[in-house]
C-alpha cells in the first residue's frame, strides 16, 4: 500500500508517517523548500527508511496544483492524507488570503487530481473543531452546525465541503476528519500548549524569567496527537466515507492547563505569567469541546492519553530540552532569550 502525506514535516504528518510505517505502508510526503533544513521532525525516521524505500519525500507546494497532480500520478497512492495547512488562527487574521489559498485550493487540487486519475485513491481532509465557532459549551458531534470565526476556519469550511461534495459527486472515497485540538511533545511552540510547557521546563532551569500569554479563560478539548493519528487512519480504512469527530470529551481552560504544567515543577503560575494584548485574537473561540461517541461506535476508536498524562509528557520533553540549552548557554555557545518563543 502507498500513501501521500502533504504536511509530513507537521506534527501530524511526523505522527502519522511513522504509524504508517510500522503497519508496513510505503510512505511518500510533500516538504516544502525553506531557507532551512525543516524536516526536524522527521529525521529520525528519514535517515532510517528512506534508504531501505519505505519513505520518499518530494518538493511541492499545495499552491501549486501542477506538483500535486504529478505526485498523485506519479506515485499512484492508495490513500492520500491532506495534512498541510498554514494552521495558526491568529496567523489568519494577519495572512487570510493566503491561509485561504492554501486551506481551499490546496484541497480542490488534490480532489481534481483524484478524480481525474485511473486508480481509485482514498482522500482524507484535516477537517477542524474550530469550524464550529465555540459559542457555547454544548458537546459538539458531525451534526453541529459550522459557525467560523477566524480565515483559518472559513478555509477549513470550504474544504470540508468540497470533500463533501466530491464524495456524493463522484463516489469518492473522501473522508473528513472533524479533529479537536491534540498536541503533543513536537507541538509546534506558538501553540498554547507547547508555549506554556517549554515556558516551564526553561523557568524550571532558570533561562527564562516570565511567559506572557492571551486569553486565558479559552476552553479546548485536549487530546494526544499519537491517539488522534491512529483515528485518522481508522476512518479511511471504514467501508463508509463518511466525517468523523475525534475528541477527548473533556474541556480544560488555558489556566487549568498552566495549574497542570507549573504543578509538575512545583511552581505557582500566577507569578510567572503576564497577559498581553498582542496574544488576544480579533474574534476568539471561547469553548470547544467534542462528542467521539460516532468514532467509538463504528471504529472503536477511543483516546488513550488524557490531559494529566498529556501535561506531563509535554513537560518532561521541555525540562530535557532546556537541560541541554543550558549547557550551551552556560559555554557560552547561544546567546541568552529571556522568553520563548519570541514571536507570535
Ligand atoms: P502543523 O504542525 O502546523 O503542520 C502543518 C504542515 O503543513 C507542515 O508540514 C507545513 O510545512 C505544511 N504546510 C504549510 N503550508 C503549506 C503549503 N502551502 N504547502 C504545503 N505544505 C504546507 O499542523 P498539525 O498540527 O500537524 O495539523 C495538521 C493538519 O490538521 C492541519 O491541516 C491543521 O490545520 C489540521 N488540524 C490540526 C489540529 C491540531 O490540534 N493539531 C486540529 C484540527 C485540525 P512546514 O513544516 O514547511 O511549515
Ligand atoms: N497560540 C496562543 N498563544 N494561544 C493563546 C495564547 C498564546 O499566547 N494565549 C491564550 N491563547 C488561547 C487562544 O486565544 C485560543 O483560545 C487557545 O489559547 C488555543 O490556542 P492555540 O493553541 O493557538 O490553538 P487553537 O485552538 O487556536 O487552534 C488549534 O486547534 C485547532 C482545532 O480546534 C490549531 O491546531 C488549529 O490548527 C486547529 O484546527
Amino acid at each position: 500500500m502507498k500513501v501521500l502525506i502533504t504536511g509530513i514535516t507537521g506534527q501530524d504528518g511526523a505522527y502519522l508517517a511513522r504509524l504508517l510505517i510500522e503497519k508496513g505502508y510505503e510512505v511518500h510526503g510533500t516538504v516544502r523548500r525553506s531557507s532551512s533544513v525543516n524536516t526536524k521532525r522527521i529525521d529520525d525516521i528519514l535517515s532510517k527508511y528512506e534508504r531501505e524505500g519505505n519513505l520518499a519525500l518530494h518538493y511541492s507546494d499545495l499552491l501549486d496544483s501542477a506538483s500535486i497532480s504529478s505526485l498523485i500520478n506519479n506515485i499512484g497512492p492508495d490513500e492520500v492524507y491532506n495534512l498541510a495547512a498554514q494552521s495558526h488562527v491568529a496567523v489568519s487574521f494577519e495572512n487570510p488570503v493566503y491561509t485561504t489559498q492554501v486551506g481551499t485550493l490546496g484541497s480542490v487540487s488534490i480532489l481534481e487530481a483524484i478524480r481525474s486519475s485511473k486508480k481509485e485513491m482514498k482522500y482524507y481532509q484535516a477537517s477542524s473543531s474550530e469550524m464550529y465557532g465555540g459559542g457555547s459549551s454544548e458537546k459538539l458531534n458531525e451534526e453541529s452546525k459550522f459557525i467560523p470565526k477566524s480565515p483559518y476556519a472559513a478555509s477549513k469550511v470550504f474544504a470540508h465541503n468540497m470533500t463533501t461534495i466530491y464524495r456524493e459527486s463522484y463516489g469518492i472515497h473522501a473522508v473528513n476528519g472533524i479533529l479537536f485540538n491534540h498536541e503533543s511533545p513536537i507541538r509546534g511552540e506558538t501553540f498554547v500548549t507547547r508555549k506554556i510547557t517549554k515556558a516551564v521546563g526553561r523557568i524550571s532551569q532558570g533561562i527564562q524569567e516570565k511567559l506572557t500569554l492571551g486569553n486565558l479563560d479559552a476552553v479546548r478539548d485536549w487530546g494526544y496527537a499519537g491517539d488522534f493519528v491512529e483515528g485518522m487512519w481508522a476512518m479511511m480504512q471504514h467501508e463508509e466515507p463518511s466525517d468523523w469527530v475525534l475528541s477527548t470529551g473533556k474541556a480544560h481552560s488555558v489556566k487549568d492547563f498552566l495549574d497542570k504544567a507549573f504543578n509538575i515543577v512545583g511552581l505557582d503560575w500566577s507569578k510567572y505569567v503576564e497577559t498581553s494584548e498582542t496574544y488576544y485574537r480579533p474574534n476568539e473561540v471561547d469553548y470547544l469541546l467534542g462528542d467521539y461517541s460516532k468514532a467509538k461506535n463504528k471504529l472503536g476508536w477511543e483516546p488513550k492519553v488524557q490531559i494529566d498524562g498529556l501535561v506531563e509528557m509535554m513537560v518532561e520533553n521541555d525540562i530535557h530540552e532546556a537541560k541541554q540549552e543550558a549547557v550551551l548557554l552556560k559555554e557560552g555557545l547561544i546567546e541568552p532569550t529571556w522568553e520563548y518563543p519570541v514571536i507570535k
